[in-house]
């Protein structure tokens, strides 16, 4: 199938995975056209014009696009807490009135008040409010989501948590999930001790998520209200020698887990909103991603992690939403892209391939993120004829559709 034409597209490929980048070093072809295979993977990409003649020549069949488009790899999501019951409505009330978010957290409210509703909540109910959010990520142009456990805080609601991501991923929503075990988010008031919860986390919860498949990643919250570095450290190494891929929640609030991360070659670091020069100086060369998610900076009113600095000191960095019910409500990727690249002055190719290939590697995928002959046909069509504008536009971005591995949804 030929897909086109595309005013502008943008393929993201041959770009570095590491440091700051200029607009200069987007390759973007005009007038262009993909073409992908019935496995949903690309075949070519180039003149319009050319793939149109070899289409017709081969009685290839033709998707004819009519308005004017910007074509850009299918967006990747690699932080989201989308899989939640109930609201904190009442917190962020309470953050308006001057309360801290650990202070909220300290007194029993927080993440506890959302672990309270989903393990009240039904799978299926569950699975409908998880599926409604990440609906809706897709039409803004989303196509691979990382989607965290962590609201659960026992066996059994744990896993019913991931469960649901597994049983979305299999209905096909038009947007790939890649789910994590974030068992380790708090420790639970029924457990007295960090490590006693964390080594319940090892043997009742990670074994269970390992024999029944269903996640390979394990993220953990270091932080005051949370788990300790050094109980951090001893849950990673557990957590590593079974073979999961790790990530952690780093720096949001205290300095204190960048070089852990590091230490522990995690595929991503995030948050970073209090990470200093010593930690961007871990950072900068390291293979761990650092992952910004301005939606918490602005959901808890606090500053954005220093991504300009990081990037100039050769950084990977990438953007996600952390759309979560407490401190990132709001979603919407390209809104807090937007606004981050605004406050950290970051170039459109920074932003672009932190939420394409940059992300994608944050998640350990290979096979998406560029457009480029091998890679799955994930793409995002944006209605303008100038790629400028997508985050210059960004609070009203239009999307026109999506493709996941070649099949189309179109925007509502
Ligand atoms: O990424 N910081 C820890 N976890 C989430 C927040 C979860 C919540 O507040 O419900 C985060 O900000
Ligand atoms: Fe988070």
């Amino acid at each position: 199938m030929l897909l086109g034409p595309f005013t502008q597209l943008l393929t993201l490929r041959n770009m570095p995975l590491r440091g700051a980048l200029s607009d200069e070093q987007l390759e973007v072809i005009p007038y262009a056209g993909v073409m992908c295979d019935e496995e949903g993977y690309i075949t070519a990409v180039g003149a319009y014009n050319d793939l149109q003649a070899h289409a017709l020549q081969k009685g290839i069949k033709i998707q004819t696009l009519v308005e004017p488009l910007v074509l850009l790899p299918g967006l990747v999501d690699c932080h989201t807490h989308t899989c939640f019951a109930g609201t904190r409505a009442q917190d962020f009330a309470m953050r308006m009135a001057g309360k801290s978010y650990l202070d909220i957290a300290r007194a029993g409210g927080g993440i506890m008040n959302t672990v309270r509703a989903t393990r009240k909540i039904s799978p299926e109910t569950l699975k409908e409010l998880t599926r409604t959010r990440l609906l809706r990520h897709a039409q803004e142009g989303i196509t691979t989501c990382e989607v965290k456990s962590g609201y659960g805080l026992t066996a059994e609601s744990e896993l019913k948590m991931l469960q649901v991501i597994a049983d979305l991923q299999q209905e096909g929503l038009g947007i790939d999930l890649v789910s994590t075990c974030l068992a380790a988010h708090i420790r639970p008031p029924e457990f007295t001790e960090q490590l006693f919860y964390l080594d319940y986390v090892l043997t009742e919860i990670l074994t269970e998520v390992k024999y029944k498949k269903l996640s390979n990643r394990v993220d953990i919250f270091v932080e005051q209200t949370a788990f300790d570095t050094d109980n951090a450290r001893y849950f990673l190494q557990k957590v590593q020698a079974m073979g999961f891929d790790i990530t952690v929640h780093a720096d949001q609030f205290s300095p204190i887990a960048s070089k852990l991360a590091v230490d522990m070659k995690a595929k991503s670091a995030d948050h970073l909103e209090h990470s200093t020069e010593v930690e961007i100086a871990y950072l900068a060369h390291a293979e761990t991603v650092a992952v910004a998610l301005p939606g918490a900076s602005l959901g808890v009113g606090d500053k954005f992690m220093p991504a300009r600095k990081l990037l100039d000191a050769g950084a990977i960095l990438a953007i996600a939403t952390d759309y979560n019910p407490g401190s990132a409500p709001m979603g919407n990727l390209l809104l807090q892209a937007s606004i981050l690249a605004m406050y950290e002055k970051l170039s459109s190719a920074e932003v672009f391939a932190g939420i394409t290939y940059r992300a994608a590697h944050a998640l350990g995928l290979q096979d998406r993120g560029v457009i480029e002959v091998g890679k799955r046909a994930d793409f995002a069509a944006f209605r303008t004829d100038d790629y400028r504008n997508i985050l210059y536009q960004a609070a009203n971005n239009k999307v026109y559709a999506t493709w996941s591995k070649g099949v189309m949804r179109q925007k509502a």
